[in-house]
């Protein structure tokens, strides 16, 4: 089945639950410990079996989308910069100088060929290669092939620039992200216009990533924000792997399909329906007509911390004074929606499972894609070849 009938018998789906009265559903309820979200070894498990192994987003194709063009930033604690080549094609690295270890390039984006270190003024070029040692003559003999920044597995995929933050590791991002491509590949995500980002403080990742999961929490957390657009707890659950394309229904679903021929419900994302797609382990994707919002949620240091940037993504570059205005405001708009009523709440979770109160905590059989994404990180965490992973 293509693409665009599997979305059109999920509008369908959406449809009969809002008639019915129901959502999709697992077999049963599902408990995980407690502990899974405060737990010092089972945080540096997870660390260490699906941050430093898994693709992570790193920028978006539209963040640097000439040659020259970088981004400089934090992952995962680790100064990082990704680079667009000459060629066009993009390599990341450890934005660690070699020399005495000093950050060199700033914060940001930009676009350079040639990084200079602010602290000695050694130059490396923007494939990693150290160009030229600050007055080498008096410094003494480099050599120049094993002083370069450290590399990162980097590709670009569906319009996401992504890195595994292990040096020298295996990646194969097609493997990883598989019919999840296919979908992204749909929106040419490549050639959109990045509007810009922003950054909120948030509970244990998993708390954060919980809340893109499940729409069981419109009415009550987002009574005037989301609830008006859309159903709460009407939910349709697709996984591709790890990856999940998670349906809502919007409250005119009835009188907006009605208006549309069958055969084109699987192109009319946004009119009745929208998605929140996961990818695994730390993206969730909104697509919106006036403004697509793509979270990246990075782990704090502990097991009770995550920052997540907010990066927005829009089809067509803003066109007047005025459209960028209203694209501001969109921005912040849905930035404060997530931060004031999810990672608010996030916040107060992450007290109420660090009070010693609940040895484990219930999800649904409404709360489908919450239990598959905590088995599938049960999962990554057993690291056995063997195992076969879980069916959503
Ligand atoms: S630390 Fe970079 S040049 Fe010295
Ligand atoms: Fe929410």
């Amino acid at each position: 089945m293509g693409l665009t009938e599997t979305l059109g018998n999920e509008a369908e789906e959406l449809l009969k639950h809002v008639e019915n009265g129901t959502t999709d559903s697992a077999e049963d309820t599902l408990e995980i410990p407690a502990s899974a979200y405060v737990d010092p070894e089972c945080f540096a498990g997870e660390m260490e079996h699906i941050f430093k192994k898994l693709p992570l987003l790193a920028a978006l194709s539209a963040e640097m989308p000439n040659p020259g063009d970088y981004k400089s930033m934090e992952l995962m604690g680790k100064p990082i910069l990704i680079t667009r080549k000459k060629d066009g094609q993009v390599s990341a690295m450890l934005n660690v100088c070699a020399h005495r270890g000093m950050i060199v390039a700033p914060e940001g984006h930009g676009n350079a060929s040639l990084f200079v270190c602010p602290y000695h003024a050694w130059t490396f070029r923007n494939d990693g290669k150290l160009q030229a040692v600050a007055e080498a003559r008096k410094f003494g003999s480099v050599c120049k092939e094993d002083k370069g920044l450290t590399m990162l597995p980097c590709e670009e995929a569906g319009g996401i620039i992504w890195v595994v933050m292990t040096p020298g590791a295996d990646m194969d991002i097609k493997a990883h992200l598989g019919d999840m491509l296919v979908d992204l590949e749909t929106y040419g995500l490549e050639d959109w216009h990045f509007c810009g980002s922003r950054t909120i403080h948030g509970a244990n990742w998993k708390i954060a990533y919980d809340g893109y999961l499940e729409g069981y929490h419109f009415a009550a957390a987002h009574p005037e924000t989301i609830h008006p657009r859309t159903f709460s707890n009407i939910m349709t659950f697709t996984a591709m792997g790890p990856h999940m394309r998670v349906g809502f229904a919007q409250v005119g679903i009835k009188e907006s399909l009605a208006a549309i021929p069958r055969d084109k419900w699987g192109e009319s994302e946004n009119q009745g329906f929208d998605y929140v797609r996961t990818i695994f382990p730390n993206v969730s994707i909104f697509f919106a007509p006036e403004i697509t919002q793509i979270a990246q949620l990075i782990p704090g240091k502990t097991a009770d911390q995550n920052t997540t940037n907010l990066l927005f993504i829009r089809r067509d570059p803003p066109k007047d004074d005025a459209d960028l205005e209203a694209i501001e405001g969109i921005m912040n708009w849905l930035r404060d929606v997530v931060d004031e009523e999810d990672y608010g709440v996030g916040l107060k979770i992450q007290k109420g499972m660090e009070s010693g109160a609940l040895k484990s905590v219930i999800f649904g059989k409404n709360e489908r894609g919450n239990q598959y994404f905590h088995k599938y990180i049960d999962y990554c965490l057993s690291d056995d070849p063997d195992k076969v992973p879980p069916i959503l």
